[in-house]
Parts: C-alpha cells; sequence; structure tokens
C-alpha cells in the first residue's frame, strides 16, 4: 500500500510544471542540434581533454584551426600517443574540417623535435612532373600566357602531405598509422558541424569553387548555394579516400588508384601530372637551420622553405639591447623589424629555391659577418627604399589565399611544429573527382618567367624557376625554440609571404620584449616583403602616431586585413605550458584531461 501511495499521481499543477520543463528541455536539445561547436558541452560531457582559446596544462597540448581536430589531437594525446601521432591525426581531420587548407592533395613541412634534443624536418612539398619546365606558363612570344600561368590543373604539383606523414609516424609514431586516420574518416562520413570560419570562406571564393562540377557536388547544396555554419557536412568519397589510406598506407597513393584518379583528372584539365610521378615522389628529411638565440637555439625548415633562413636572419639582425622590452606597438620596433625583414626578403629573392637544384649559401646566409653588414645597413632615422638594395627593381606577386599551422607537445616533450597548405584557399578550387581531394595550385610559387625581372609585379631569379621534379619555393616557417634542453615556444603560421614578417614577430615579442603568450600572439602585426616596397600594418590596431612616425621615417605605409594565425605554444613560469589559438584564424587549444589530476576528471 505504501508503494502505491508513493507512486501515486501527482496532483494537476506539478505535472503541468514537469511537462512544461520535459518541452523546454526537448527543445533545448533540438536547439542545439546543428549549432556550431560549443566547447563547454565538451567539458560537460566530461570528455578527456580541455578546450579553449587559451589553454594551460603540463600533460600536453594541441593548437590548431579547428576545435573538431584539436580535439582529436588531445584524444590521441589522452590515449597514450605521443606529439607525432597527435600531429598525424590533427593534419588528417583539418583535411575534412579545414578543407581552405588542411589538406591530402597539398603539401607543408613539419618539424619534430624529440625530448632527447634530435630534430627531424620533414619537407614534404609538393613536387613538379617530369614535363615541367622553366618556359611552362609561357606562350609562343615568350611572355605568360594567362591561359596556362591560370589554369589551376597546370599548377598542380606531386602532394606530398599523405607521404610526409607517413615519414614522421614511421620514424616517431607510437600509435598504429590506421586509428590516426580513422577519426578523419569517421568525421568525413558521418559529416560535422560547418564553422562559421568554413562558411565564409566558402562564400568568399563561391566563384573560384562552382567553376569545377565535382567541388559543387561536395560543398554546396542542389541550388548552388554553399553549405552555412550549423549544417552538417558529409563527404562520403573523402572517407572512402581515407580509409583505403586507414589500410593501404602511401601505396594507395601514390602506386595505386588514388594518384592514378588524380593524375587522370589533372590530364585532362590540361595539366601534365602522370601516375609515374607520384611513383618517384618522396618526403624528404632535410637538415633543420638550428640557429642560437638568447641562450637558447632556434630552429627553423631548410629549403625549400625560406622560412627557416629568413625568421632567423630576422632575430640576428634585431637581437640587439636596444629593443630590450621595447613598445610592441611604438615607432621603434616597427622600423627596425620592417628594415630587417626588407634584407631578408632581398636575399631570399636572390639566392632562395629548391636545394636539389640550386646551391643555397646556407651559412653564408647566416653568418656573423653578413648579419652584421645587414645591421650595419639600416638607419634608424629613415626607411631604406627597397630598390637601393637592389640594381633593378624586382616586385614579387601578390600573396593570397590560407595555409594553416598547428602546433602540438606531448607531456614526454615532443614538440611538433606543422604548416601545410594548398597554396591559395581551397587550391585552384578543385575537387578531384570522386576521390573529395582538394588540389594544390602550389606550382603556382615557382618564379614564372625566366629573367622577368619588370615591374609587372613578378621576379624572374634563377634559383626558384620550374624544372621538372623541383620544389617550389614556399614561406611556411614552422619554428620551435628551445632553451635549457627545454622547448620554450612552438610556433608558425600562415599568410603566404607575410608568414615570415608573423613569425619572426611572434619569437620577437616573446624572447626580446618579453610579453606574456597571449600578447605575443593577439598583439598587432605589420609585414615588409623588400617588394613592393611597402609596409603593410593591420588595419585598426596601431596607434596612429606610430603610423605618422613611420610615414616621417619615409615608409609607404598601408593598413591591411589581419594577418596570419600562430597557433602556438608557450612554456610560461608557472602556467606550464600554455596553447594560445590565435583569434584571427580560429585557433582552438586542447588538452589532455586524463593526467592532469582530478580537477578535470
Ligand atoms: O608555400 C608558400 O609559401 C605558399 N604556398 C603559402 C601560401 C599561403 O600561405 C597562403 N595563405 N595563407
Amino acid at each position: 500500500m505504501l508503494a502505491t501511495s508513493r507512486i501515486s499521481r501527482p496532483e494537476p499543477r506539478i505535472r503541468a510544471a514537469a511537462i512544461v520543463a520535459a518541452l523546454l528541455l526537448l527543445l533545448a536539445l533540438g536547439c542545439t542540434r546543428g549549432m556550431p561547436p560549443d566547447p563547454a558541452r565538451a567539458l560537460l560531457r566530461r570528455e578527456p581533454f580541455k578546450l579553449g582559446r587559451t589553454v594551460a596544462s603540463s600533460s600536453g597540448l594541441v593548437v590548431c584551426a579547428d576545435a573538431e581536430a584539436a580535439r582529436i589531437g588531445a584524444r590521441v594525446l589522452a590515449e597514450g600517443g605521443n606529439a607525432v601521432d597527435a600531429a598525424v591525426a590533427v593534419a588528417f581531420a583539418l583535411a575534412v574540417t579545414h578543407p581552405q587548407a588542411g589538406n591530402l592533395g597539398g603539401g607543408g613541412f613539419m618539424l619534430v623535435r624529440r625530448p632527447d634534443g634530435s630534430v627531424d624536418a620533414v619537407d614534404y612539398r609538393e613536387t613538379a612532373p617530369a614535363a615541367f619546365h622553366p618556359e611552362v606558363y609561357l606562350g609562343t612570344d615568350g611572355e605568360i600566357d594567362r591561359t596556362r600561368y591560370d589554369n589551376p590543373y597546370l599548377q598542380v604539383g606531386v602532394p606530398g602531405t599523405v607521404a610526409g606523414l607517413a615519414l614522421a609516424h614511421r620514424r616517431h609514431g607510437r600509435r598504429p598509422f590506421h586509428l590516426l586516420v580513422e577519426p578523419a574518416e569517421r568525421l568525413a562520413r558521418a559529416g560535422f558541424i560547418v564553422s562559421p570560419l568554413l562558411a565564409r570562406d566558402l562564400r568568399l571564393h563561391r566563384a573560384k569553387l562552382s567553376r569545377h562540377p565535382s567541388t559543387v557536388r561536395v560543398f554546396f547544396h542542389w541550388d548552388r548555394e554553399p553549405y552555412q555554419a550549423g549544417e552538417r557536412l558529409q563527404q562520403p568519397e573523402l572517407a572512402g579516400v581515407l580509409k583505403s589510406i586507414a589500410t593501404g598506407g602511401t601505396d594507395v597513393f601514390y602506386r595505386g588508384w588514388i594518384g592514378e584518379a588524380i593524375a587522370q583528372k589533372v590530364r585532362a584539365g590540361g595539366g601534365c601530372l602522370t601516375a609515374a610521378d607520384f611513383r618517384r615522389y618522396e618526403a624528404r628529411l632535410r637538415d633543420p637551420i638550428r640557429t642560437p638565440l638568447r641562450g637558447g637555439e632556434l630552429i627553423g625548415m631548410p629549403p625549400p622553405s625560406s622560412g627557416g633562413i629568413a625568421v632567423a636572419q630576422v632575430l640576428a639582425i634585431l637581437d640587439s639591447p636596444a629593443l630590450h622590452r621595447a613598445d610592441p606597438v611604438g615607432p621603434q620596433l616597427a622600423h627596425a623589424l620592417a628594415e630587417s625583414l626588407r634584407r631578408a626578403f632581398r636575399d631570399r629573392a636572390l639566392h632562395l629555391g629548391d636545394p636539389d637544384f640550386t646551391a643555397v649559401p646556407v651559412n653564408q646566409l647566416l653568418s656573423a659577418a653578413h648579419v652584421k653588414e645587414l645591421r650595419g645597413g639600416i638607419d634608424p632615422r629613415r626607411a631604406t627604399p627597397s630598390e637601393s638594395l637592389w640594381p633593378v627593381p624586382l616586385p614579387l606577386p601578390e600573396a593570397g589565399g590560407e595555409t594553416t599551422h598547428f602546433s602540438v607537445l606531448d607531456r614526454d616533450g615532443m614538440a611538433v611544429a606543422n604548416t601545410y597548405t594548398l597554396e591559395q584557399t581551397f587550391g585552384g578550387g578543385v575537387v578531384a573527382a570522386d576521390l573529395g581531394i582538394f588540389l594544390n595550385n602550389e606550382l603556382g610559387d615557382f618564379n614564372p618567367k625566366p629573367g622577368d625581372t619588370d615591374r609587372a609585379g613578378r621576379i624572374g631569379t634563377p634559383p626558384n624557376l620550374p624544372a621538372a621534379g623541383k620544389r617550389p619555393l614556399s614561406s611556411m616557417s614552422p619554428a620551435i625554440y628551445v632553451r635549457d634542453g627545454q622547448v620554450e615556444i612552438i610556433t608558425g603560421s600562415p599568410g603566404g609571404r607575410t608568414i615570415i614578417s608573423t613569425v619572426a614577430g611572434v619569437l620577437l615579442k616573446r624572447l626580446f620584449l618579453e610579453l606574456d603568450p597571449e600578447h605575443a600572439v593577439w598583439s598587432p602585426r605589420l609585414h615588409h616583403a623588400w617588394l613592393p616596397d611597402r609596409l603593410e600594418l593591420e588595419e585598426g590596431l596601431w596607434p596612429p602616431q606610430t603610423l605618422e612616425v613611420l610615414r616621417a621615417l619615409g615608409h609607404t605605409v598601408k593598413t591591411a586585413s589581419s594577418q596570419g594565425a600562430a597557433h602556438s605554444i608557450f612554456r610560461d613560469g608557472e602556467r606550464g605550458y600554455v596553447g594560445v589559438g590565435d583569434c584571427r584564424g580560429d585557433g582552438w587549444a586542447a588538452a589532455p584531461t586524463w593526467f592532469d589530476g582530478d580537477e578535470e576528471r
């Protein structure tokens, strides 16, 4: 009897309240479906990681351009994977959730520093096909033929990403390769929620993307409207490719059906990639650029990236007590940085290219004597006209598009700095039919016309001319800074040539100005690339007085939209390590919590 009375019907008022509460709950659950990822939800679900724009952790960190990919990387760390395992999983995941630059069809560079101090510099840059030659973009009149130069299929190099990730994994990975590909495959198959950033980029690049039916099929609805933020995007063809890679490894890509299908697609569009080009491809281990700096060591990527040398040169030129704790938005620092960049970019145009094709005088460019000479040429009261550093004007082509950088650190101190790209946002806009893979347009990074040194905005210096089997010069600058045997900074950025300015700026602010990690990443940036001879400053962020002084010093000042996205990790005293997602690129930091004690469990 007692039991019956306990379950007797509640009185009507309570019943009504319960029904309203249930309805509200259902409504709330319904509303959150299809919403952009909410970082707080991960914590509520007690996932094995914490996620935020900034996260402090001593048990490992992943910082990248997408919350879902950051979670995947942190989960790999939580499950006992090391930094390379996590980096491989993040790279595959970004190919699904951040198709603007995350890729299987592009290439990049990865630095791995092991706790014992040894470093791998993995070059997985795209490579020109065997049919390439220095006049590939010229017409019969010897001038640049726009129909050739602008044809996205003629800019596709053999993609290096799958080979690069596999090489890094073979050397350092702890978890089975297929387990690191699977989270990406699941995301591609089941779909993921389109972020506001992806939706914006699909809208911005709509014209380029909608020229290719194979691209429209994936990223646009039946009414030719691109996917919007909050919608679920599924990529079954990409899922199929990822499944093949998970089980078949690099062979299915470079010696099997995937490479063959890409080559066929590229040739049908007027390019010249063949299955044999895929068979020849290899990711390479290079000697990293290691330079002493402020009692520690800066580690960067050597050619065919220009980043390691240029960033090291800039910081060496600036390394003087005068800048110690300088105002980060004052004219003194801006002038000094611009002048250093101007000189490093001049050297870049003169000397840098694929080291398998051109002798790069690395030691000379980084020698104390050369740095001293460059520093000595800087006038603190006057901007140096760029043309005075060269007998003839050599304007460089405009940068444009999207790349992505991520940083990973595991609890044992293994560090990964990885920057990879399709060159422009979504590459040339072409998805290879039936594969769901965006193709790169990286070969546009070659100097298009030998000897073309006019003012039209090109350079034609020999080190970076197209050639069969050659890798185009890159600005991608993944970087690791180590002091007293401890990793202090892991950084890098997208942004074409501005990458070098961004990475040098982040390192400078942390090491010389001693800003806290957040300010080192979030504070205003500038860029100077020697030519065009102008100083670009992020719009609305610099004090007007600084701009006035810079103009008075003789700089041509131009305001520019936001620069780069330096998703970085720093060692920061009592906070341990801090991951800082760059708000310019929707950056997220994630850390495993299994190792963190009770607080987050
Ligand atoms: O390798 C390079 O330097 C260029 N292909 C990178 C392109 C890039 O960063 C575009 N923008 N974010």
